[in-house]
């Protein structure tokens, strides 16, 4: 990423920079709220959560602040970089004052959460990552960079690449999954969507990798927990993601919250320096998570902030976001020598590396009101948001009942039918309620004979999506931790039916095919959300008990952003539908798949347990000297099944695949894996066809199965393709317990199949 006329000019003017301009240019800001209430705003955060005022007087409250940007302080070069401006007056405003009214006219770097879509938001990261389509993810990114470039946006807070093995934690809704392999890919593919081969165009924004490193490992799935792994584990599961971003040219990277093995990524020099710069390479910048920095004295690392900016720096962390702490301490510490002046410098230099790389020096202005005023929410990007949610929704059960035809009448209930503002899922921070659809709105704009009901008796129906966190709540640098959802987790008043049963019989009569649409609110999943019970509120159940009494055949549509332990839901339905959070074409995209006018072909990125006691549950486990099984002293539950309830890579279609011909041959560089793909079915459909590998016997134990690598095909009714993968023998390898990654002789078993759990098999000698 070096350009050698840019290093010329940052170095130039490093030489003219005061030690003010330069700790300004690694303080991000937010804008901070002035106004008619009297508390501060995370204060009045609280009082909400705490229920002392209603979220209608919270956001009144908000309405009447103004945000200041603190626009002496960029003036005189002392902010070089804001979160969470994201429209273009405001960007252009502000960049004016950066580079004609400051002192050495450096531009000012505009950074925002753009997770999964800006205004047109498209599936949650879990949901999209269903697909198992690198392309599909690309062209949602880009649409992502079209519409937030245009609103002012030089960077996103994306991807984020943390494997998450554990359902409990919230932020599985974030990110690709459970695996290694997939997160890398998505991760890729969304760094070039969002950055493009020229992230100096003015529709480019940066990509900035989170959260540097295995955030997605918290103990016991508790958001900010503490992460304690072997060196190894780290390298070989949770590492890679990150990786092949930064190599795929990702130009930032964001530290995470937790500690690795005691120490806390934010002041991590092994973390930040030596590997993510001097062994892969990056040159880049990195930024911190909000207020992470400052955080580290309640974290037990610093003793103050002046300490806790003075570890960060040092171990590589360049620019602080919203903690203040560089802007409070930074010059001191140079000019008292507790910190180098070069690493300053170098700190700096990597912020303007990126500026520059954005093209904003020669081209600060990249966006203006009139091409915000256009950009939003055109209908190309409704149609691929469409098709994004399709293809990221799974089938989990089908007993011949989809897909419906249009004749029959449809009969749907369920807090989640007509709620289209949570189909945006989280961190969804641009998105509208307003431009979602709904499943009922879709059933009225594509005239659809259907009787809608809640099913749920006012109070209960009511608990739904009342408790959500303020759009904008991250950027003022707030992340206090609320217990949001917890009231839609189960509670219910005991005894009380919670059931509108005179509302459900009466649909039932009318109607052919009951529908349930169920699931969790978007506040149940994203930061802050980790749920120690991951099953559904118990009034849902409920109601779908009712909807199966009536003896109408019933479909569930499950809404969620993360895995749930529903076997009840299994049992109880005739059809299941995983529609995830599916962004603001969710109805349209669902009466897809429910006409059959798309075949489903999502497949799961992470396991889908019974219970949530089984947390974390994972396809590509260990096995242990005794292996779960029927015998008394095998690793096992004694109240919970061994296996999943749906596995890791599972889902359904409207027709089916049978895998035949199995066959390996060596090569040279490797081994090559074939079968046979025949569609047995009278529809035609696409398939990902899955290559997973175990190593048979290794001086460390190795997963019991680990994906490769895999492949979408398109198959018409009746045809058969041959799919092959060729593993390198390189890929096979893990790291010893010297930590040195080795390749080793012996038996390895190749697997290629529908599902984690259903495949053929061959097994070769590396020799
Ligand atoms: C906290 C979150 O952990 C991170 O993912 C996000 O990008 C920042 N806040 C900024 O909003």
């Amino acid at each position: 990423m070096k350009n050698q006329d840019h290093e010329a000019r940052i170095a130039a003017l490093l030489k003219e920079m005061t030690l003010e301009e330069k700790v300004g240019q690694l303080r991000q800001c937010g804008p901070s709220l002035v106004g008619a209430f009297e508390v501060s705003f995370s204060e009045l955060l609280n009082m909400m959560f705490d229920g002392k005022i209603s979220k209608e007087e919270f956001e009144r409250l908000m309405s009447t602040a103004e945000q200041d940007y603190r626009e002496e302080e960029l003036r005189a070069g002392r902010i070089g970089s804001y979160n969470g401006v994201s429209d273009a007056a405001t960007a252009n405003r502000l960049q004016k004052i950066a580079v004609e009214e400051s002192r050495l006219g450096i531009p000012v770097l505009l950074g925002c959460d753009v997770i999964h879509g800006f205004r047109t938001v498209t599936p949650i990261p879990l949901a999209e990552s269903c697909a198992w389509d690198p392309g599909l993810w690309e062209r949602t990114a880009r649409v992502a960079a079209l519409e937030a470039t245009a609103a002012g946006v030089h960077m996103t807070f994306a991807p984020m690449v943390d494997v998450a093995k554990d359902a409990r934690w919230g932020r599985v809704s974030e990110g690709a999954g459970e695996d290694a392999l997939l997160a890398a890919r998505y991760g890729v593919a969304k760094v070039k969507g969002f950055q493009t081969d020229d992230p100096a165009k003015n529709d480019s924004m940066a990509a900035c990798v989170k959260h540097f490193a295995g955030y997605g490992a918290a103990e016991a799935g508790r958001d900010y927990n503490r992460v304690d792994m072997s060196m190894q584990r780290l390298h070989e599961e949770y590492l890679p993601s990150y990786e092949a971003c930064v190599k795929a040219g990702a130009l930032s990277v964001m530290p995470a919250f937790n500690d690795i093995n005691g120490v806390p990524c934010s002041v991590n020099q092994w973390l930040l320096t030596d590997l993510l710069r001097d062994t892969w390479g990056f040159e880049g910048m990195t930024i911190s998570d909000a207020n992470a920095i400052a955080e580290c004295v309640i974290h037990g690392i610093a003793e103050d902030t002046a300490d806790a900016a003075a570890q960060a720096l040092t171990a590589g962390m360049d620019m602080d976001m919203t903690s203040e702490a560089y802007h409070e301490n930074l010059a001191e510490l140079v000019k008292t020598g507790v910190v180098k002046e070069s690493d300053l410098d170098r700190a700096v230099t990597d912020v303007l590396r990126v500026k520059f790389a954005l093209g904003l020096f020669d081209n600060p202005y990249q966006t203006s009101v009139e091409k915000e005023r256009q950009a939003f929410l055109k209908p190309e990007y409704r149609t691929l948001a469409r098709e994004a949610a399709v293809k990221s929704m799974v089938l989990l059960k089908n007993e011949g009942l989809l897909p419906l035809s249009r004749e029959k009448k449809i009969g749907i209930a369920g807090p989640l039918a007509a709620a289209g503002g949570e189909m945006l899922g989280a961190w969804a921070i641009s998105g509208k309620d307003e431009d979602c659809v709904s499943l009922a709105d879709a059933c009225e704009i594509q005239d659809v004979t259907f009787v809608y009901e809640k099913g749920l008796k006012e109070s209960e129906a009511a608990s739904v999506g009342t408790e959500s966190v303020p759009a904008g709540a991250e950027q003022a640098g707030v992340t206090e931790s609320v217990p949001a959802g917890a009231e839609q987790a189960g509670v219910t008043a005991a005894g009380a039916d919670p059931v509108d049963r005179a509302a459900i019989s009466r649909m039932a009569e009318e109607c052919d095919v009951l529908i349930a649409a169920l699931g969790e609110t978007k506040d149940m999943s994203g930061e802050a959300a980790s749920r120690a019970s991951i099953t559904l509120p118990e009034e849902q159940l409920a109601l779908l008990r009712a909807l199966k009494e009536t003896g109408k055949p019933v479909v569930t549509l499950l809404f969620n952003g993360r895995p749930l332990a529903v076997p009840e839901v299994d049992a109880l339905s005739d059809a299941v539908l995983e529609a995830w959070q599916p962004g603001v074409e969710a109805g349209n995209a669902i009466l897809d798949v429910l006409y059959g006018e798309a075949n489903p072909s999502g497949k799961l990125t992470t396991t889908f347990p019974h219970t949530t006691g089984q947390c974390p549950m994972y396809y590509a486990h260990i096995n242990t000297g005794r292996p779960g099984g029927r015998g008394k002293f095998t690793s096992k539950y004694l109240d919970t099944p061994l296996t999943p309830l749906y596995p890791f890579g599972y889902g359904l279609s409207y027709t089916t695949y049978e895998y035949a011909d199995f066959s390996l041959e060596q090569g040279e560089e490797g081994v090559t894996a074939r079968v046979t793909v025949k569609n047995t079915g009278a529809r035609d459909g696409e398939e990902i066809v899955q290559c997973y590998l175990c190593d048979e016997t290794a001086q460390r134990v190795r997963p019991v199965k680990q994906l490769m690598d895999f492949k979408k095909i398109a198959l018409a009714a009746g045809e058969t393709k041959e799919v092959e993968f060729t593993i390198s023998y390189r890929d096979m390898g893990y790291y010893d317990r010297e930590m040195n990654y080795i390749v080793e002789e012996g038996w390895f078993t190749v697997f290629i199949g529908r599902d984690s759990a259903d495949c053929l098999s061959g097994r070769f000698e590396l020799g």
